[in-house]
């Protein structure tokens, strides 16, 4: 029996459901050769076993310089527009020994703790952006919401002044509208924030804030035996903690926003338990959301360092491997009914954090964030609902992230 040929991946189609194409591949094709729109050849990992155990494989290195088209892999940092050395030297970039010390010690800065004690912040700002339009009975979430809120966050917990703190949405703005798209005014809200956010750690290396203190004071004075983050390291770090934990969370709120608005008992199941006073399905419906529509699609880039075989499939060194976080969290081998939204579901080990030594250094904010932002929205506007047909709604075709471009809804004011 001859096998139908693969789905068309990339097109408009794609981008607006890519699961079907992610079905045909896990069963057809689970590592697949394919060539993305940039004209890069790379394998595409959609099975859940073969996802997990890729992300745990430390032949497989986060490091450009080890991918066979070197003048692809040249100044690659992840960042759109970045093509300096500056900020190469961030996690998501690299592999132990160097990984391993610069993880430590973000570690030490960026603990659950300090995220806990963000809660009430992340709760004022959730208010505030709801208050700009709970008046109108309409809005547009993911402008007026979902996209402002994790900038602003980050940017408090960073140490941004408040007053500086609009600039970075616009910046980030410019970022996430055409991160695949014009070079030119991405590449410069790069320079911008890399200046700024250099300009800040030199303010607050001279004047350290007190404790509290603000991320940047704490990533300039965390130590490890002795060792410090260099001041181009700390000025990568602040910036992988914006760029990593921001369209990310954009889309945690948005995709997961509307996963609810169409799944109506779901989300009455989830407002009752609300109004109750209950954390418990908001937590694991987060966690459910993200298994279900998660942001993150093709960002794992990964580079062979030696042959190996994965799935069966041969991969030579210096080959791009792309682990499709989405496709492995639909996986039916490791999910019961992995294409149903259940915000209950128990045993819900998805990699939508990814896993193993990169696994995401900000899921504690990440949920922080999710949860306040989906539990106010629907607490403030119990009779939200979707204002435009779902076929109309446009997605990123970014490849790397999956989100809407907009979210138009009504309530009553
Ligand atoms: C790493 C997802 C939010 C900071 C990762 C990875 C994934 C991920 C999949 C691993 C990538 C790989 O292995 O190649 C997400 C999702 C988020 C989110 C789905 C929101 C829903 C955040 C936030 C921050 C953050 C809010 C920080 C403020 C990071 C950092 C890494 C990372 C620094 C690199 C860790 C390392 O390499 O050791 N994230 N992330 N993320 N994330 Fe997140």
């Amino acid at each position: 029996m001859s096998t139908p040929a693969p789905p068309e991946l990339f097109t408009w189609e794609f981008a607006t459901d890519p699961y079907p194409a992610y079905a045909w591949l896990r069963e057809h094709a689970p590592v697949h050769r394919t060539k993305l729109p940039s004209g890069v050849e790379a394998w595409l990992v959609t099975r859940y076993g073969d996802a997990r155990q890729a992300l745990a494989d430390q032949r497989l290195s986060k490091d450009p310089a080890h991918h066979d088209e070197p003048a692809h892999a040249r100044g690659r940092t992840g960042i759109p527009g970045e093509r300096k050395a500056e900020l190469m030297t961030h996690l998501l970039n690299i592999d132990p020994p160097d990984h391993t010390r610069l993880r430590r010690l973000v570690s030490k800065a960026f603990t659950p703790r300090r995220v806990a004690e963000f809660a009430p912040r992340v709760q004022e700002l959730t208010d505030r952006l709801i208050d700009g339009f709970a008046a109108r009975g309409s809005a547009d979430l993911i402008h007026e919401f979902a996209f402002p809120l994790p900038i602003y966050a980050i940017c408090d917990l960073l140490g941004v002044p408040r007053e500086d703190q609009d600039d970075f949405r616009d910046w980030a703005g410019m970022m996430i509208r055409h991160g695949g798209g014009p070079r030119g005014g991405v590449a410069r809200s790069v320079k911008k924030m890399r200046g700024y956010l250099a300009e800040l750690i030199r303010r607050k290396r001279a004047e350290p804030g007190q404790e509290p203190a603000d991320l940047i004071s704490g990533l300039i004075r965390a130590s490890d035996h002795g060792e410090h983050l260099t001041e181009n390291e700390a000025a990568a770090m602040a910036f992988i903690l914006l760029f990593a934990g921001f369209e990310t969370t954009v889309n945690l709120i948005g995709n997961g926003m509307y996963a609810l608005l169409r799944h109506p008992v779901q989300r009455a199941r989830l407002q009752e338990s609300l109004a109750a006073g209950e954390r418990g399905l908001l937590e694991t419906g987060v966690e459910e959301l993200l298994r279900y529509d998660g942001p993150v699609e093709l960002a794992t880039w990964r580079y062979a360092t030696e042959p190996l075989t994965l799935g069966g499939q041969r991969i030579a060194a210096g080959e791009p491997v792309l682990v499709v976080l989405a496709a492995a969290d639909r996986d039916p081998e490791r999910f019961d009914g992995p294409d149903t939204l259940d915000l209950a579901r128990r045993d819900n080990q998805h990699l939508g954090y990814g896993h193993g030594i990169h696994y995401c250094l900000g899921a504690p904010l990440a949920r922080l964030e999710g949860q306040t932002a989906l539990a106010t929205l629907l607490t403030r506007l119990p009779d939200l609902r979707l204002a435009a047909d779902p076929a109309e709604l446009r997605w990123r075709g970014g490849l790397i992230m999956r989100g809407l471009r907009t979210l138009p809804v009504e309530f009553t004011a």
